[in-house]
Protein backbone atom coordinates (compact mmCIF):
# COMPACT_ATOMS: atom_id res chain seq x y z
CA UNK A 1 0.00 0.00 0.00
CA UNK A 2 1.21 3.46 -0.97
CA UNK A 3 0.45 6.82 0.36
CA UNK A 4 -1.83 8.44 -2.96
CA UNK A 5 -3.58 11.64 -3.34
CA UNK A 6 -7.22 11.88 -4.81
CA UNK A 7 -9.89 14.63 -6.46
CA UNK A 8 -13.17 14.69 -4.53
CA UNK A 9 -15.48 17.16 -5.60
CA UNK A 10 -18.90 17.60 -3.18
CA UNK A 11 -21.20 18.24 -5.79
CA UNK A 12 -23.73 20.78 -5.95
CA UNK A 13 -26.84 18.93 -4.48
CA UNK A 14 -24.84 18.32 -1.08
CA UNK A 15 -23.31 22.18 -1.07
CA UNK A 16 -27.05 23.56 -1.16
CA UNK A 17 -28.24 21.39 2.14
CA UNK A 18 -25.24 22.58 3.78
CA UNK A 19 -23.85 19.00 4.06
CA UNK A 20 -20.04 19.67 3.78
CA UNK A 21 -19.27 19.06 6.94
CA UNK A 22 -20.91 15.86 7.21
CA UNK A 23 -19.23 14.91 4.10
CA UNK A 24 -15.80 16.21 5.25
CA UNK A 25 -16.42 13.69 8.48
CA UNK A 26 -16.88 10.36 6.66
CA UNK A 27 -13.59 10.95 4.93
CA UNK A 28 -11.78 11.57 8.26
CA UNK A 29 -13.34 8.71 9.79
CA UNK A 30 -12.30 7.22 6.95
CA UNK A 31 -8.41 8.16 7.89
CA UNK A 32 -8.71 10.21 4.86
CA UNK A 33 -6.81 13.76 5.06
CA UNK A 34 -8.24 16.64 3.35
CA UNK A 35 -4.95 18.45 2.47
CA UNK A 36 -6.67 21.08 -0.05
CA UNK A 37 -9.88 22.80 -0.22
CA UNK A 38 -11.95 25.53 -1.84
CA UNK A 39 -15.58 26.14 -2.70
CA UNK A 40 -15.95 27.18 -6.02
CA UNK A 41 -18.77 27.85 -8.82
CA UNK A 42 -18.01 25.87 -11.64
CA UNK A 43 -19.15 27.69 -15.55
CA UNK A 44 -20.29 25.27 -17.55
CA UNK A 45 -17.29 25.28 -19.80
CA UNK A 46 -15.17 24.17 -16.58
CA UNK A 47 -17.60 21.44 -15.91
CA UNK A 48 -18.28 20.24 -19.18
CA UNK A 49 -14.18 20.20 -20.21
CA UNK A 50 -13.68 18.18 -16.68
CA UNK A 51 -16.43 15.44 -17.25
CA UNK A 52 -15.20 15.88 -21.10
CA UNK A 53 -14.35 11.88 -21.03
CA UNK A 54 -18.11 11.69 -20.65
CA UNK A 55 -18.83 13.78 -23.71
CA UNK A 56 -21.27 11.18 -25.75
CA UNK A 57 -23.22 9.77 -23.03
CA UNK A 58 -26.24 10.52 -22.93
CA UNK A 59 -26.37 12.43 -19.51
CA UNK A 60 -23.28 14.70 -20.29
CA UNK A 61 -25.67 18.09 -20.98
CA UNK A 62 -27.46 17.73 -17.38
CA UNK A 63 -24.65 16.71 -15.78
CA UNK A 64 -22.76 19.75 -16.66
CA UNK A 65 -25.81 21.97 -16.30
CA UNK A 66 -25.90 20.32 -12.44
CA UNK A 67 -22.58 21.04 -11.80
CA UNK A 68 -22.13 24.25 -13.14
CA UNK A 69 -25.70 25.10 -11.22
CA UNK A 70 -24.55 25.82 -7.62
CA UNK A 71 -21.30 25.94 -5.28
CA UNK A 72 -18.68 22.91 -5.49
CA UNK A 73 -16.26 22.37 -2.62
CA UNK A 74 -12.77 20.63 -4.60
CA UNK A 75 -10.85 18.58 -2.38
CA UNK A 76 -7.60 16.78 -2.24
CA UNK A 77 -7.57 13.63 -0.12
CA UNK A 78 -4.57 11.83 1.07
CA UNK A 79 -3.72 8.48 2.83
CA UNK A 80 -3.13 4.73 1.89
CA UNK A 81 -4.98 3.75 -1.28
CA UNK A 82 -6.48 6.88 -0.95
CA UNK A 83 -8.25 6.87 -4.68
CA UNK A 84 -9.77 3.16 -3.59
CA UNK A 85 -10.20 3.78 -0.37
CA UNK A 86 -12.73 7.55 -1.33
CA UNK A 87 -14.52 5.53 -3.56
CA UNK A 88 -15.48 2.84 -0.95
CA UNK A 89 -16.38 5.78 1.24
CA UNK A 90 -18.21 7.05 -1.59
CA UNK A 91 -20.55 4.51 -2.32
CA UNK A 92 -21.99 3.22 -5.84
CA UNK A 93 -22.56 6.24 -8.29
CA UNK A 94 -26.57 4.60 -8.02
CA UNK A 95 -27.87 5.38 -4.44
CA UNK A 96 -29.88 2.90 -4.70
CA UNK A 97 -27.24 0.37 -5.17
CA UNK A 98 -24.81 2.01 -2.69
CA UNK A 99 -23.10 -0.03 0.35
CA UNK A 100 -25.26 1.40 3.99
CA UNK A 101 -22.87 3.90 5.58
CA UNK A 102 -21.83 5.28 2.75
CA UNK A 103 -21.73 8.98 1.95
CA UNK A 104 -23.76 8.33 -1.56
CA UNK A 105 -26.38 5.63 0.26
CA UNK A 106 -26.58 8.22 3.31
CA UNK A 107 -27.04 11.62 0.86
CA UNK A 108 -27.44 11.55 -2.59
CA UNK A 109 -30.33 12.29 -3.99
CA UNK A 110 -30.47 10.10 -7.52
CA UNK A 111 -27.99 8.73 -10.06
CA UNK A 112 -27.75 12.40 -11.44
CA UNK A 113 -27.45 14.20 -8.21
CA UNK A 114 -24.88 12.33 -6.26
CA UNK A 115 -23.33 14.45 -3.71
CA UNK A 116 -19.72 13.61 -4.43
CA UNK A 117 -16.98 12.86 -7.06
CA UNK A 118 -13.97 10.77 -7.21
CA UNK A 119 -10.87 10.56 -8.86
CA UNK A 120 -11.39 6.73 -10.13
CA UNK A 121 -7.24 5.43 -11.30
CA UNK A 122 -4.08 6.91 -10.32
CA UNK A 123 -3.70 8.95 -13.36
CA UNK A 124 -7.18 9.92 -13.54
CA UNK A 125 -6.65 11.54 -9.88
CA UNK A 126 -3.37 13.33 -11.00
CA UNK A 127 -4.72 15.04 -13.94
CA UNK A 128 -7.86 16.32 -12.08
CA UNK A 129 -5.82 17.75 -9.14
CA UNK A 130 -4.10 19.61 -11.49
CA UNK A 131 -6.71 20.79 -13.21
CA UNK A 132 -8.11 22.58 -9.66
CA UNK A 133 -4.96 22.75 -8.00
CA UNK A 134 -1.48 24.46 -8.08
CA UNK A 135 1.35 23.06 -7.21
CA UNK A 136 1.39 26.11 -4.37
CA UNK A 137 -2.09 24.79 -2.57
CA UNK A 138 -0.73 21.67 -2.00
CA UNK A 139 0.88 21.67 1.01
CA UNK A 140 0.45 18.08 2.58
O1 LIG B 1 -19.15 9.45 -10.29
P1 LIG B 1 -18.84 8.00 -10.67
O2 LIG B 1 -17.38 7.79 -11.02
O3 LIG B 1 -19.34 7.03 -9.65
O4 LIG B 1 -19.72 7.68 -11.99
P2 LIG B 1 -19.39 7.91 -13.54
O5 LIG B 1 -19.88 6.71 -14.26
O6 LIG B 1 -17.97 8.34 -13.75
O7 LIG B 1 -20.36 9.11 -13.93
C1 LIG B 1 -20.03 10.44 -13.62
C2 LIG B 1 -21.27 11.13 -13.10
O8 LIG B 1 -22.24 11.21 -14.15
C3 LIG B 1 -22.01 10.41 -11.96
O9 LIG B 1 -21.43 10.62 -10.70
C4 LIG B 1 -23.38 11.04 -12.06
O10 LIG B 1 -23.41 12.34 -11.48
C5 LIG B 1 -23.54 11.18 -13.59
N1 LIG B 1 -24.32 10.04 -14.16
C6 LIG B 1 -25.65 10.22 -14.51
O11 LIG B 1 -26.17 11.34 -14.37
N2 LIG B 1 -26.38 9.17 -15.02
C7 LIG B 1 -25.80 7.96 -15.19
N3 LIG B 1 -26.54 6.96 -15.70
C8 LIG B 1 -24.46 7.75 -14.86
C9 LIG B 1 -23.73 8.81 -14.33
MG1 LIG C 1 -16.26 8.51 -12.58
Amino acid sequence: MATQRTLSIIKPDATRRNLTGKINAKFEDAGLRIVAQKRIKLTMEQAGKFYEVHAERPFYGELCEFMASEPVVVQVLEGEDAILKNREVMGATNPADAAPGTIRAEFAESVGENSVHGSDAPDTAAEEIAYFFSGLELVG
